[in-house]
C-alpha cells in the first residue's frame, strides 16, 4: 500500500469522492463503453469469446496484481483496467452471441446500474429503500396481476432464479408441511416432485432444506422433455405410501437444456387435487407471459401458488434480477417466519420491510430497471423483445430443417434451440467453433449424447448471422 492509500487525512478522502473525478472518469468510461458497443454491433471481433486457458487467464490477472505497486494514477483503478475488463470478457452485445441464457442488457440500463450503485440503498428495511422499495412493491403487484394472479397477489425481487426457487419452496414448506417448520423443523419426511429435466437448483434447494436425496422425487419426461402425467401420479402415490409428505410440485417453464415447457394445466389439476403447493420455475420462460403470440405455453401458470421469473434472461435486464410472484402475497412472509405470515399482528406483515420476504438482507436496488421499463413501456417492449428472440430460434430451426444432416431436438417454443449435426462429435464441433470463431454457442447433453445449443439473447442477431453460423459449423465439421 502506498502512503496515499494509508492516509487518514480528510483531503485525501475528499479526492476520491470529488464529483469532478467522478465526472472525469465517467466521461472516459462512457466513451470506452460506447466503443465496446460499436465494435460489437459492427461484428469487428474475430471471436465473440476470445478465450484462453483458465491458467493463462489467471496468469494475466495475477501479473497485473504483481504489478499493482506501480502508480494507479489519480483514480481508484488503473487507466487501462476498464479496457482490459471489456476486451477479456464474453461479448454478449455481439450479435453473433447465442450462448447461455443471460440477457444482452439494454445499454441504457447501465446508467440505472450506475445510479443505484452510487446510491447503494440496501433495501433490507424501509429506510434503506425509501424510493426503491415502494417502486418494487408497486411494479411487482402490477406484474403479478398481469400474470393472472388476481388482486391478493404480490411479489419480491431477488438475486437470481436459484434463490427465488429456494425461497418459493421455503414458503411451500411453511404452508404445507405438518407443524411449524420454521420453528421446529419438519416433523415428517417431506418431498418435492419435479421433472427429471428441471434445473439443478431445485434439487439443490431441496437438499439445502435438509430433505436429502429422498426429498427430491424425479418425475419422468416424455421424448419432448415434458413431465409425464402418469409418472407424476404414480410417484405421488408411491411417496405417500412410503410415508413421505409431498409438499410441492415444480413445473418447468421452460427447461434449461432444450426449452421444453411442462403442461402447467395438468400440474395445476394435480396440485389442486392433492393439496400440494404448485411452483413454476419460469426463470427462463415465464417472460413469455408478455407475448400474446408465445404465452400459450404458460397456460395454467396463473393457477400456481408461486412463479419465479428472471428479468435477466429474456427481458434485457442486467443480472441478477428475478421476480418471485405469489398468488397469495401473504405467503411470501411464510418463507422466513411462520408467525409473520399467520400469527403476527397485521403490522408485522410490513411490505415496506422487504427482508421479511427476501433471503437477502442487503440487496441491490433491483426495482429501478424493472420499474423504469414498465413505467415507460408497460409490457409492450418486453412483448416485442420476447417475440424477436423467439423468432431467431424459430428461423434457425427452419434453416436447419432445410439442410441435410441436421437434427433439431424440438421445434423451439422459446429462444432456446437444441440441435446437432448427424455423424459428428458435436462437442468437438463446438470446441472448433470457439477456437476459430467468430460465433459463440454452447452445448448440452440429451439422453447421453452431445447436442449444440443456442439461446438467442441478442435482438440484433440477424438472419444472416444465423445462416453464417450454420455455414460455419458445416465448414468446420
Ligand atoms: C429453468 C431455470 N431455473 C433456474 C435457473 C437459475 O437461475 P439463475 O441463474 O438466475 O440463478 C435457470 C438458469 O439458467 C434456469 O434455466
Amino acid at each position: 500500500m502506498d502512503n496515499r492509500s494509508k492516509s487518514t487525512d480528510a483531503h485525501h478522502w475528499a479526492h476520491y469522492f470529488r464529483p469532478e473525478l467522478f465526472a472525469e472518469t465517467g466521461e472516459k468510461s462512457v466513451s470506452t463503453l460506447m466503443e465496446y458497443l460499436v465494435e460489437c454491433q459492427n461484428r469487428e471481433a474475430s471471436h465473440v469469446l476470445d478465450i484462453a486457458t483458465p491458467e493463462s487467464r489467471l496468469e494475466h490477472w495475477k501479473s497485473r496484481l504483481n504489478d499493482s505497486q506501480s502508480s494507479s494514477g489519480s483514480g481508484l483503478f488503473k487507466h487501462d483496467f476498464l479496457e482490459q475488463l471489456l476486451c477479456r470478457s464474453n461479448h454478449l452485445h455481439d450479435p453473433r452471441y447465442a450462448g447461455h441464457q443471460v440477457a444482452v442488457p439494454f445499454p441504457e440500463l447501465a446508467w440505472l446500474g450506475a445510479a443505484t450503485a452510487l446510491l447503494n440503498n440496501g433495501m433490507a428495511i424501509d429506510e434503506m429503500g425509501p424510493a426503491s422499495t415502494p417502486m418494487e412493491e408497486a411494479v411487482m403487484q402490477l406484474i403479478a396481476q398481469y400474470m393472472g394472479f388476481g388482486t391478493k397477489s404480490g411479489g419480491i425481487l431477488c438475486h437470481g432464479g436459484t434463490l427465488a426457487n429456494l425461497t418459493a419452496l421455503l414458503a411451500a414448506r411453511q404452508k404445507k408441511a405438518v407443524g411449524n417448520a420454521w420453528e421446529e423443523g419438519v416433523q415428517t419426511p417431506c418431498a418435492v416432485l419435479v421433472s427429471d429435466q428441471a434445473h439443478y437448483c431445485v434439487d439443490r434447494a431441496v437438499r439445502v432444506m435438509g430433505w436429502g436425496k429422498q426429498g427430491i422425487i424425479e418425475v419422468a419426461t416424455d421424448d419432448q422433455h415434458q413431465m409425464s402425467k402418469g409418472d407424476l401420479y404414480q410417484k405421488f402415490n408411491e411417496a405417500t405410501a412410503a410415508g413421505i409428505h409431498v409438499v410441492a410440485v415444480v413445473g418447468s417453464a421452460c427447461t434449461t437444456s432444450t426449452g421444453a415447457f411442462d403442461d402447467l394445466e395438468m400440474i395445476a389439476d394435480f396440485a389442486e387435487a392433492h393439496d400440494v403447493w404448485f411452483h413454476v420455475d419460469g426463470a427462463h420462460g415465464a417472460a413469455q407471459v408478455f407475448s400474446s403470440e408465445h404465452r400459450n405455453v404458460l397456460k395454467g401458470m396463473e393457477r400456481a401458488d408461486s412463479v419465479a421469473m428472471d428479468f435477466h434472461k429474456m427481458l434485457g435486464v442486467p443480472a441478477l434480477c428475478t421476480g418471485l410472484f405469489y398468488k397469495d402475497g401473504i405467503d411470501a412472509y411464510g418463507a422466513f417466519s411462520h408467525e409473520a405470515a399467520y400469527l403476527y399482528e397485521s403490522q408485522n406483515e410490513e411490505w415496506w420491510n422487504l427482508s421479511k420476504r427476501t433471503f437477502e438482507c442487503t440487496k441491490r436496488m433491483l426495482s429501478a430497471a424493472v420499474f423504469g421499463i414498465w413505467e415507460a413501456h408497460g409490457p409492450l417492449l418486453w412483448e416485442s423483445l420476447v417475440d424477436r428472440l423467439i423468432s431467431r430460434a424459430q428461423f434457425a430451426s427452419a434453416q436447419l430443417n432445410l439442410r441435410d444432416n441436421w437434427e433439431v431436438f424440438a421445434h423451439p417454443k422459446s429462444n432456446i434451440l437444441c440441435f446437432r449435426l448427424k455423424g459428428v462429435n458435436n462437442s468437438n464441433l463446438r470446441a472448433k467453433l470457439l477456437k476459430h470463431g467468430p460465433h459463440y454457442i454452447v452445448k448440452t447433453r440429451v439422453n447421453g449424447s452431445d447436442w449444440l445449443r443456442c439461446t438467442f439473447q441478442n435482438p440484433l442477431t440477424t438472419e444472416d448471422d444465423i445462416i453464417e453460423l450454420i455455414d460455419r459449423l458445416e465448414e468446420l465439421a
